[in-house]
């Protein structure tokens, strides 16, 4: 199927703030959020700090480095660090370094991912992995992760590198775990919750905390932003789920039927093994372990008939509505604001 990167493209910068939203198209909450001009001075500042940060003598990490960031994504980690520091009453600059930082990593993240996932399509375009093979993606993923440190470095601050080493140490933990969660169709919801907080509610987390570390925000703001940004990325990879089952290739960016195709029992598979009859589970059982995108349609049927996906955006739900509930302890500032539009806009998402 062709893909309309163009469209995928102007959504993704509008997201960003970058221009004004044009079209009806997008869903209230995101539209509401576009508008907030709060974060495009902060944005241009951090992609600044992202195209040094991809300096390098050796061709392929500058070419890989590019492609990939330069291809775009929601920038929606940055977001939250820039957020947290200025809800906080941060005035200095050193959020513009940690947001990049932050994206950087998740970058590394994405570049592993893909080659793990033998994924072909990430922010409307080839993957990296496709483009410059698995080796080159594994290596400059290491670069980043490392380019990622020699920047957090440059701060100072021990409570920031313990935190940026925690999260990253906890990332490849989730990643790892759900390697060896592959193909598993015994795994239970309680085994699926703890891959997906290590594989990405972790950075979100530590991408809020960090904000409220550079304000100084004291030990029980600090807290409350963290559990804000676990949830958040909770609710975020719950819906990552649901739309790699439901989602448009062109909205997202990406293929859905990814996960299956990795053989990853995700939440919404994981509830149709308990809700399924017999032969739905007999055939949700083989298709896992098929790994074959041809049983595709006959697995998202059912899915869809046991109200499995339901069930994973009903858990989304109660994420996100968590996530806002930790904010309470924030003044009425613009900042919570669009703090609360990304706990509704990770559940409402379509890409
Ligand atoms: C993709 O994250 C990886 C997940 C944790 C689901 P995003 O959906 O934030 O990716 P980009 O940065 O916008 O491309
Ligand atoms: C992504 O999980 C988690 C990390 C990148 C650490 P997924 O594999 O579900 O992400 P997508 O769907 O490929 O973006
Ligand atoms: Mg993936
Ligand atoms: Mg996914």
């Amino acid at each position: 199927m062709p893909l309309c990167s163009h469209c995928h493209t102007t959504r993704l910068r509008r997201f960003r703030g970058e221009s004004r939203p044009k079209s009806k198209d997008l869903p209230a909450s995101v539209t509401i959020l576009l508008l907030q001009p709060i974060l495009s001075n902060d944005m241009e500042a951090v992609d600044r700090v992202l195209r040094e940060a991809l300096h390098s003598d050796v061709p392929l990490i500058r070419q890989v480095g590019e492609y990939i960031i330069a291809g775009g994504g929601k920038r929606l980690r940055p977001a939250l660090l820039l957020l947290t520091a200025q809800a906080c009453g941060y005035r200095g600059t050193h959020h513009h370094t940690l947001a990049a930082v932050v994206e950087i990593i998740h970058t590394a993240t994405l570049l592993h991912d893909d080659v793990v996932d033998e994924s072909s399509l990430r922010r409307g375009h080839a993957t990296a992995n496709a483009m410059f093979g698995n080796a080159a993606s594994v290596l400059v993923g290491d670069f980043l992760y490392s380019r990622a440190f020699q920047l957090m470095v440059t701060t100072g601050s021990v409570t920031v590198l313990k935190i940026f080493s925690d999260a990253t140490n906890v990332i490849a933990e989730g990643e790892v775990l759900q390697l060896l969660n592959s193909g598993d169709p015994d795994l239970d919801e309680d085994r699926y919750l703890a891959v997906i907080r290590r594989k990405t509610a972790k950075l979100f987390e530590a991408a809020a905390q960090l904000g409220a570390v550079l304000g100084h925000a004291g030990p029980e703001l600090e807290d409350a932003l963290a559990r804000y940004g676990m949830h958040l990325g909770t609710a975020f990879q719950l819906i990552d789920d649901v739309l790699d089952y439901t989602g448009d290739h062109a909205a997202m960016g990406k293929n859905p039927g990814d996960d299956l195709a990795a053989g990853k029992p995700t939440l919404p598979f994981i509830r149709a093994l308990e809700k399924g009859t017999p032969d739905e589970v007999a055939f949700l059982r083989s298709a896992l372990e098929d790994r074959n995108l041809d049983e595709f349609a006959a697995v998202l049927s059912i899915l869809q008939r046991t109200g499995a996906l339901d069930h994973a955006r009903t858990c989304a739900e109660t994420e996100s509505t968590l996530a806002a509930e930790c904010l309470t302890i924030l003044g009425p500032t613009s900042y919570r604001e669009v703090l609360l539009e990304l706990a509704a806009f990770a559940v409402a998402r379509s890409f």
